[in-house]
């Protein structure tokens, strides 16, 4: 038996026990008569003691040995006399009459211990090295109780899970596929899922009403904190179903999920139609931990001689509690922040409103005391606060102030990282004008359907259609998105032509759809949620990528196994493809 414990279950009552333990060591401290030992595994680290009076040959033996070794070690629990209260085993350590080394280990490239003192893309080449660090070792068992947890859920409300392929057809559509080549057919390409959505659709044209599956999706886009290129969703449709039904549905999911993982009770998750999400917080995605809402000021900011605010399709305004007392400083440095191309605003106007009622702006040339209390009462400052303000283009401007809202929050200390705060944001449009493209494409994706009020202006106003699609936001993060799907042949290929696609073109890429629709596709709908995302945010982190095991950087490199790579000139022949050197 290669152990009776694990490193971190002994405790004060184990006291006097003989036990066998195995792990790697964290750390060791040679003081001379005594050499401590710090043995690490899964669970936690127990302080080996050797003493040099009394076992002086194993106590050699320790001080030959280096950070990593794996050593199985046999000894008694004894009761520590200088206690470490910080460590769940801080009470004991163990007087150790054995050691064994298991393996010898070359001195890390980095310290593995809670914090470490690698740098990212050291901590990326030896990612096997840095999981065994304790934090990422967290994220991942947490990850695993969440997919234990999520498919004992779905399978309690009758949900199957079931797998779709992942060498599949390549659409346009979306984001950019990753493409595989195959050898049995010439010159011809796999693309890998972005999502299993038209398979999931398929299922329920079979008759599997409740589906789900948590599935590797992969999209060849640009990298972010929140962003892969290979990715987890829990990936779910039913059928007969109405969006009320799904929304219910997968509310309970994730109230299940905060409760059992978080131990948090949700009320019922608030609902905001995409138009007040974007109005009033500038996001399809607010953060609603704290209120801090966009008001639009435009009409008494217009029409006093600014030529900013009189150019701008918009000017709004946002609250900073207290914001009086800020310095010069203090909002010039805001203002160089919302300058950023990131941002992307032309500038910040800022009014403060003192304890004595007293207004000052850096727009006092064009504005009296009854102009600015107008923009008092609208907004709904208080004495010693101030108005940052923002003007012109309309989604380029609540665009600004939304990211300016979720920077005050940061600079105000108002986004609480026990807080979880689901909201369903729901009537997304359904069509999205593209500028450079000169066409319309869909918000979420072709399938969506649009909702019946508004199924007649997809000829006239395209750009007004709402969609039955909502997304599930905690705390400012997209968690998951879906939509009810278009069953209807008829209306799917309507759709398409609002996207611009000719009936050939509709026929040859979606043809496998189009024609399952003919043998009676049932009314559906889903959601997809990213399970890395949702981890992650049950951690109170946006990062995803320590909640991955082996993630990519933001390159979209394994910097560990260092792909991609260049292949054989054998392997690229059998494929028919030659390579095009790069062009400078
Ligand atoms: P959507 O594209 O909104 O919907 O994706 C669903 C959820 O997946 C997560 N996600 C990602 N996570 C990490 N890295 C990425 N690159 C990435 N892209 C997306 C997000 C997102 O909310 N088939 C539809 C769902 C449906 O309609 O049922 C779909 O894929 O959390």
């Amino acid at each position: 038996m290669y152990r009776t414990h694990h490193c971190g279950e002994l405790r004060i009552e184990n006291c006097g026990e003989k036990v066998v333990l195995a792990g790697w060591i964290q750390k060791l401290r040679d003081l001379g008569g005594m050499t401590f030992i710090d043995l690490r595994d899964r669970y936690g680290i127990s302080q080996l003691v050797f003493n040099m009076e009394t076992k002086a040959n194993l106590c050699s033996m320790a001080r030959d040995c280096n950070r990593e070794y794996v050593v199985q070690v046999s000894g008694t629990v004894i009761e520590r006399s200088s206690k470490n209260p910080q460590m769940p085993t801080g009470d004991i350590e163990i007087d150790v009459d054995e050691l064994v080394i298991l393996n010898k280990a070359e001195t890390p490239p980095f310290t593995i211990e809670e914090e470490s003192d690698g740098g990212d893309e050291l901590r990326m080449k030896y990612r096997y090295l840095d999981l065994r660090r304790p934090p990422l070792q967290r994220n991942i068992t947490l990850r695993h109780k969440m997919g234990i947890e999520i498919r004992k859920y779905l399978s309690d409300q009758g949900f199957l899970e079931i797998e779709t392929p992942f060498l599949i057809k390549s659409t346009p559509e979306g984001a950019r596929d990753f493409i595989v080549p195959s050898r049995l057919n010439s010159n011809q390409f796999y693309a890998l899922p972005q999502s299993p959505q038209t398979y999931k659709q398929l299922l329920m044209v079979s008759g599997f009403d409740k589906y789900f599956q948590i599935v590797k999706c992969f999209r060849d886009e640009d990298l972010r904190a929140d962003r892969q290129p290979e990715f987890t969703q829990i990936d779910c449709e039913m059928s007969f179903v109405e969006q009320e039904d799904v929304l219910n549905t997968f509310e309970g999911l994730t109230k299940h999920l905060l409760k059992e993982i978080k131990g948090v009770e949700c009320g019922n998750f608030q609902r905001m139609p995409y138009a007040e999400a974007m109005s009033k917080y500038g996001s399809d995605k607010p953060d609603l931990r704290f209120d801090l809402p966009i008001t639009d000021i435009s009409e008494s900011a217009k029409g006093k001689g600014f030529k900013v605010f009189d150019d701008a399709e918009v000017v709004v305004a946002l609250n900073v509690d207290g914001g009086a007392e800020w310095s010069r400083k203090q909002i010039d440095a805001l203002t160089e922040w919302v300058k950023r191309p990131q941002i992307g605003a032309g500038g910040l106007i800022w009014m403060k409103f003192d304890n004595q009622g007293n207004t000052k702006s850096s727009v006092d040339k064009f504005f009296d005391d009854s102009d600015k209390n107008k923009w008092i009462t609208k907004v709904g400052s208080k004495p010693g606060d101030m108005m940052l303000i923002l003007a012109g283009k309309k989604m380029q401007t609540l665009n600004a102030a939304g990211e300016l809202r979720l920077e005050l929050a940061d600079r105000l200390n108002l986004k609480d990282p026990s807080k979880y705060v689901p909201l369903w944001v729901v009537d997304f449009p359904l069509l999205e004008w593209d500028e450079e493209e000169k066409r319309y494409f869909a918000m979420h994706h072709p399938f969506t359907s649009p909702q019946k009020e508004d199924i007649s202006k997809l000829k006239t106003a395209p750009g007004e259609v709402r969609a039955n699609a909502y997304d599930l936001v905690i705390n400012g993060v997209e968690i998951g998105g879906g939509s009810i799907r278009i069953h209807d042949r008829e209306l799917q290929m309507q759709m398409f032509e609002s996207l611009g696609f000719t009936p050939e073109e509709a026929e040859n890429q979606f043809g496998f759809l189009l024609g399952a629709f003919k043998y009676g596709a049932p009314p559906h709908g889903g959601i997809a949620f990213g399970f890395d995302r949702f981890t992650a945010i049950m951690a109170g982190i946006n990062n995803i990528r320590d909640f991955i095991a082996f993630p990519k950087n933001n390159n979209g490199r394994d910097v560990m196994s260092d792909a991609p790579s260049n292949v054989d000139q054998k392997q690229l022949e059998e494929l028919l493809i030659k390579l095009i050197p790069p062009q400078e």
